[in-house]
């Protein structure tokens, strides 16, 4: 990768974008993983972040190199505590001392405000790693207490949709069974500390399982009838909508209705094998085009209309070395090189009060044929999205 084209692409984004995105920049985050060898340094991917109007970016470690790139950018992170990490964060000495040099040390330049401990854990199905999962959170809350930093940050894990057993319809959404009882003292530990429940929710998953049933445009947030919830009555016309209302269902049914969700991954792969349905750049585009356009309105969903989403896109960059189906490497907006994988199509249009063609120009000035390049951790199938 050329620096100079990097940065000079880097700068047209911006320059248009700033231009482009003054009602959009709201709610938008984006998860930066790292899984590659080709990546940007974090400080050329500060315009990138800027240039989709992203104000939150969640990381799958707490690498320094990037926390100190965004210092004084405004820009809110989100930092990883792996798996590998809940055995000994039980452990208050170390839980501080992980909490001093990865979170204290760069705050308060660089705004980090939660961390997450544990990725997917409890879909794992191992049991070990699941009991170290309410301990580890526990004890880097309390070292941030001691630290005098638990009203700035807040502990989480994120989980995956695979948490559920049912999704459909929305208003019958509910946890897996054998994983309520673990689950409930995470939601307990969430509703005293005053911290959000992150799900990683993939509508993809579900049209990759079942292309011929699953509607495409209900999927990728394009105009269709929709559906009705006869439990409800609340019509729903994408899915993403519906597999968040499922897990504020499954949330009510144990008690917790006023809990706050966030989703903590969500996308769309542009590349993937044979044998994955529906990941095409095109498919792409539409899904985190209109994803990034439904944000910006602000809405909620059926369940909850007001409720604020906090929706982190999956993912920032193509990571080259994610194992799995090709689909895995495939899931960024950009390309290692800082260019976009697919025009993102997020037009003037979509600004009230503007019209230029300024926004078509972002894809068409950087679009280059795509090479494989990629992106997520996310990838357990979900149970049960049947539409
Ligand atoms: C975990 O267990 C559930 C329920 O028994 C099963 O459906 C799922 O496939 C398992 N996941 C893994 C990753 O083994
Ligand atoms: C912008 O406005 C002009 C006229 O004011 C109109 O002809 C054109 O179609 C508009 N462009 C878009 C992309 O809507």
């Amino acid at each position: 990768m050329g620096f100079p084209r990097f940065f000079c692409y880097a700068s047209i984004i911006l320059s248009i974008s700033a231009y482009l995105f003054p009602i959009m920049v709201n709610s938008i985050g984006i998860n930066y993983g790292q899984i590659a060898n080709n990546l940007p340094s974090p400080e050329d991917v500060v315009p990138l972040v800027k240039s989709i109007g992203a104000t939150k970016v969640k990381l799958y470690d707490a690498d320094p190199g990037v926390l100190s790139a965004f210092a004084n950018t405004g820009v809110e992170f989100i930092v990883g505590l792996g798996n590998e990490y809940l055995d000994r964060m039980q452990d208050p000495a170390k839980a501080e001392a992980w909490v001093k040099q990865n979170v204290q040390a760069h705050l308060p330049a660089t705004k980090v405000t939660c961390i997450f401990v544990g990725n997917e854990v409890l879909t794992f199905n191992d049991t070990t790693l699941s009991d170290n999962l309410l301990p580890a959170m526990q004890s880097v809350h309390t070292a941030l207490v001691n630290l005098g930093l638990d009203k700035q940050v807040t502990v989480t894990t994120a989980h995956s949709l695979a948490i559920l057993e049912t999704s459909y319809p929305p208003s019958a959404g509910a946890f897996r069974e054998d994983l309520i009882d673990c689950l409930s003292e995470t939601l307990s530990f969430h509703q005293k500390t005053g911290s959000p429940f992150l799900i990683n929710a993939y509508p993809y998953f579900a049209y990759k399982g079942n292309p011929k049933q699953v509607s495409l445009d209900f999927v990728l947030f394009q105009p269709n009838q929709g559906v009705i919830d006869q439990a409800t009555n609340l019509h729903y016309d994408n899915m993403l909508y519906a597999q968040i209302d499922a897990v504020y269902s499954a949330l009510a049914s144990l008690g917790y209705k006023k809990l706050a969700v966030h989703i903590s991954e969500t996308g769309w792969p542009s590349k993937g094998d044979e044998d994955e349905a529906g990941a095409t750049p095109d498919n792409a585009k539409k899904y985190n085009g209109n994803l990034i356009k439904l944000m910006s309105k602000k809405t909620g969903t059926p369940m909850r209309p007001n409720s604020d989403l906090n929706i982190y896109v999956f993912a920032l960059f193509n990571e080259n070395m994610k194992p799995g189906p090709t689909s895995e490497r495939n899931y960024g907006l950009f390309k290692p090189d800082g260019t976009p994988v697919y025009p993102l199509g997020i037009s003037t249009n979509d600004v009230v009060g503007s019209n230029t063609t300024a926004g078509g120009s972002i894809g068409n000035a950087v679009t280059q044929p795509s090479s494989p390049t990629s992106s997520s951790t996310g990838y357990l199938s979900i149970s049960s999205a049947n539409f």
